[in-house]
């Protein structure tokens, strides 16, 4: 088996210590997050660390690179106040990566990728058409990693919009429904599927399946 250690890691060149990191330690999310910038630009970028931070309020929060450079999707949640977070889907795994290019800040990455930016129900920033899971947030708070400079943001949900017929009885979103693409580092994508769900886990007793209905 490999082993790699703290000094071996550190003597590895920067790409590939990246690729190892970003990816071992499993399938992240992929999303795509729409902002509109004060003159109403629309924006739009892929991130793969976008995860649930609470549900008694509904929040979420995803991991924001440094400040150093230009960043469109921080400058403007901080101005309109809002964010939207859209699943990437089977169908738009190429679109949605390029999404990642630089471009100059009045150019939307809607049109340069050819993602379709809609607006539902009164919400400042964007939602794309083609995500089959779209969720609006209003931008609450954020924190810095003093150890690398990246930033948690936090993001209350306000709105979500899914398929019904991806929604089980009890809430839970049977995600291989809506053809959810997860991320392996920073250019990988996979097609997770559905293998098991399971009873709440109680000492001495066997989970049982509940995947067949909750
Ligand atoms: C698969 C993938 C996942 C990414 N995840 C993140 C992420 O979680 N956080 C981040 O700051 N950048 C992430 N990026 C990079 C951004 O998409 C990229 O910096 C983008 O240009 C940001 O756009 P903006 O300047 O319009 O905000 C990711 C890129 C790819 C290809």
């Amino acid at each position: 088996m490999k082993h790699f250690n703290i000094s071996s890691l550190k003597e590895l060149p920067n790409r590939y210590r990246a690729n190892l990191i970003n990816s071992c330690t499993g399938y992240k999310s992929s999303n795509l997050l729409g902002t509109i910038s004060p003159s109403g630009k629309a924006n739009l970028a892929i991130f793969n660390s976008v995860v649930h931070i609470g549900s008694a309020p509904a929040m979420l929060g995803f991991i924001l690179r440094p400040l150093t450079v230009r960043r469109d999707t921080y400058n403007n949640f901080k101005s309109a106040g809002a964010f939207t977070v859209n699943q990437v889907s089977q169908n738009i795994i190429k679109q949605a990566h390029h999404t990642s290019a630089k471009y100059d800040e009045g150019i939307s990455e809607f049109k340069k990728s050819g993602l379709t930016e809609t607006y539902l129900d009164g919400f400042e920033a964007p939602y794309v058409t083609e995500s089959p899971i779209k969720i609006g947030c209003r931008y609450i708070n954020e924190y810095e990693i003093k150890e690398n400079g990246c930033l948690l943001i936090i993001g209350a949900i306000e709105h979500i919009y899914l398929p019904e017929e991806s929604i089980a009885k009890d809430g839970w979103v049977h995600l291989d429904k809506t053809n959810a693409i997860s991320a392996v580092g920073i250019d990988g994508y996979a097609l997770p599927k559905i293998v098991e769900r399971l009873s709440y886990a109680t000492a001495n007793e066997p989970s049982k399946s509940i995947l067949d209905g909750a």
